[in-house]
């Protein structure tokens, strides 16, 4: 979320940005797309192109339709059916049994690997575990889980059953979980005794009792996977609602089979909740057709995969990344995933390095914020490792600057392997700007163009399309797409709002929330967030969520929330708080409600720094002025106060801002 002013700043940064990375004749000759041609082919005929990528799926009816638009409701490939779960597990199986699909490098030094066959057997038997507790076509299933392998076999027996899947990401509070259980109605919860993190231990099962402890939540099992041992942290099953994953498993036959259901192209895969610019988080849902052959798709193209490539996706199965690219995309591919439990620094700063060498890793994509961590700690941890193994490096989740991005291409990549910066949001699926990595020259800093189909575009506030090079502008989608979001779930109206309505009455513009420009050549130049959106070290976070639970605490009468540049994060927090009367504001209350946003949200939310202050700047109509707390955050000089009710409180807050620092 930056001010103009702060986007134009960067945006005059980039410009400068004039080194371009063309492929490496050895990269095309191997790569699975390599002829500039199939933009121009997708683009005039988007819907062909897309009915023809649907042919990398397999059906147990085929599609004969393609898009239906009803803007801003669209339905993809509506008339086919198949089920997600037999397309990444079961077509496997005659080709691919033997070969290992995860790669599981767990805390404290547990590894395991699970092959195509080792997969079907597990999803199998989970599935009919599912069912005999219940759960069935249509269910919702809450997944509160750390990174083992078992999530994975959790969400796979979801798809296989039709029982579409809300996975919470291990970090967020009882209270964030409780939300979530309620508003997707979760018949079921699956969880772990506990979670590993840097040597300590995240009491999943204690925060789902806590999340359940509240009246009529629709809740009826708890499905208990052991990863910590049992008598820890004073573990207790409630007798008839919670079970252990390993008991309910042992009650199924080792060679169960569960016929996948033949769901229509149309049916709910999952819901996953996303920060936006209201209190609430939304559920953002995804449907099974047009999400599985937008994952698909892009895995096999932006990662150039082949089939003896190890890839590696850092991110946690609780993000959108974790679904598309850990999970959807790569197992729909039949590749070899790696999976990693536990944090980049534990035991030491050279974890993941090692890692890669000792699965011989080949393709990494992870976050600009790891990148720059790593960056800070300094080259000597990658280098004690051998990295040779890599072939192609990826970035997603927050713009990544030109300095991190030639590190991570110098000093992980030998300057060998092709940066695909891809740009793109829960709500979008798959991927949506990038590379394509054996076609496009790089430009550091640049996610380049918009994948093959996809048409994306820089307007200004009005809507208006901005010539090629113009400043500053937003990012529109202005088709539909077939991984696209179908709406926030329960709520049309907000979708249709939401994403939809920025830009007029035909509903048929998507509207990104990020600023972004194109450059003279077409490239797209990402800026960050323009509403009420924070990205703070590549997760969500919306202003309004972090002010409503900064407000629920007794001490708090007021509070105003806002991003500020972070070197290692991208965007730190940064809390204005008024206090009730007679609150003692000082240090230790300041401890108290990062403590208590801690518990609201998860610990990811902690505002960073936090200031008392007896009014917050407000217009005359009582709305809270966010930039001018910007400008004070950022140290700038401060913007335009005619409009404030009263301009002496921005000299007092900044009086205060300064004496703190
Ligand atoms: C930001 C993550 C610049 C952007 C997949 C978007 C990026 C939000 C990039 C979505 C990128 C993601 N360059 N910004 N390559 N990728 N973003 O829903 O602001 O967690 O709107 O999805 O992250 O975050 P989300």
């Amino acid at each position: 979320m930056q001010s103009p002013e702060e986007r134009a700043g960067t945006i005059e940064t980039l410009l400068h940005e004039e080194r371009v990375y063309a492929p490496s004749p050895e990269f095309v000759a191997q790569a699975n797309i390599s002829d500039p041609d199939v933009y121009k082919r997708a683009e005039e005929d988007p819907e062909g192109f897309w009915r023809d990528k649907a042919r990398l799926l397999e059906w147990f009816k085929e599609p004969s339709q393609v898009l239906q638009w009803d803007p801003p409701f669209a339905k993809w490939f509506a008339d086919g059916e198949l089920n997600a779960c037999y397309n990444c597990v079961d077509r496997h199986q005659a080709t691919r049994a033997q070969k290992p699909a995860i790669i599981w490098e767990g805390e404290p030094g547990d590894t395991r690997t699970l092959t195509y066959a080792d997969l079907y057997r597990e999803v199998n038997r989970a599935s009919q575990m599912l069912k005999n507790l219940g759960v069935g076509r249509g269910d919702r299933v809450a997944i509160y889980m750390p990174m083992i392998p078992e999530v994975v076999v959790a969400m796979l027996a979801c798809a296989r059953i039709g029982a579409p899947h809300t996975v919470v990401f291990g970090g967020f509070s009882p209270e964030a979980l409780r939300d979530r259980i309620i508003d997707a109605h979760t018949k079921l919860v699956i969880t772990a005794d506990g979670g590993y993190r840097r040597g300590s231990i995240v009491p999943l099962k204690a925060n789902t009792d806590a999340a359940l402890d509240a009246p009529d939540l629709p809740v009826e099992k708890v499905l208990v996977v052991r990863r910590v041992g049992q008598e820890a942290h004073g573990l207790t099953m409630q007798e008839g609602r919670d079970v252990w994953w390993h008991e309910e498993m042992a009650r199924v036959a080792e060679n169960a089979v569960v016929e996948a259901e033949h769901v229509d192209a149309e049916h709910p895969l999952f819901i996953l909740y996303t920060s936006g610019t209201t209190g609430k988080p939304k559920g953002v849902l995804h449907t099974t057709g047009g999400y599985m052959v937008g994952t698909t798709l892009t895995t096999n193209w932006v990662f150039d995969l082949k089939e003896d490539d190890v890839y590696w996706c850092t991110a946690d199965v609780g993000w959108v990344t974790g679904h598309s690219y850990l999970v959807y995309g790569p197992l729909s591919n039949g590749a070899t995933a790696v999976m990693y439990e536990g944090t980049p620094d534990h035991p030491d700063k050279d974890r993941w390095w090692r890692i890669i060498e000792k699965y011989k890793v080949t393709i990494l994509y992870t976050a600009p914020t790891a990148i720059r961590t790593f960056m800070r700690w300094g080259s000597e941890f990658p280098e004690r490792w051998d990295l040779t193994s890599l072939r192609l490096l990826g970035t997603v989740g927050e713009p990544i600057n030109p300095e991190a991005w030639i590190w991570y291409h110098r000093n992980i990549g030998a300057e060998r392997c092709p940066v695909v910066d891809t740009w793109w949001q829960t709500e979008t699926g798959a991927i949506m700007i990038t590379p394509l990595p054996g076609i496009v020259p790089t430009k550091p800093g640049s996610a380049t163009r918009a994948f093959p189909g996809i048409s994306t575009r820089i307007v200004n506030e009005q809507g208006e399309p901005l010539e090629q090079g113009t400043m500053g502008g937003l990012l529109v989608i202005t088709r539909p797409w077939p991984s696209m979001l179908r709406t926030i779930w329960g709520d049309d109206e907000r979708y249709k709002q939401q994403y939809w309505g920025r830009f007029g009455e035909a509903h048929d513009v998507y509207f990104t929330g990020d600023g972004s420009h194109q450059d003279a050549d077409g490239y797209f130049w990402l800026m960050g967030r323009v509403d009420d959106v924070l990205n703070v070290a590549g997760h969500r976070l919306g202003t309004m969520e972090l002010e409503s639970a900064l407000v629920s605490h007794p001490s708090v009468a007021e509070a105003a929330v806002v991003g500020v540049s972070h070197e290692v994060k991208g965007q730190g927090v940064v809390a204005f708080i008024t206090p009730r009367s007679g609150v003692q504001a000082g240090p230790a209350l300041v401890e108290e409600l990062r403590q208590h946003v801690s518990e609201k949200i998860g610990p990811i939310a902690k505002p960073d720094r936090i200031y008392f202050t007896a009014e917050l700047p407000k217009t005359r109509s009582a709305k809270i002025m966010r930039r001018l707390l910007r400008d004070i955050a950022e140290g700038r000089v401060l913007g335009d106060t005619t409009t404030l009710a009263d301009p002496s409180v921005m000299a007092s807050i900044k009086q205060q801002y300064e004496e703190t620092e």
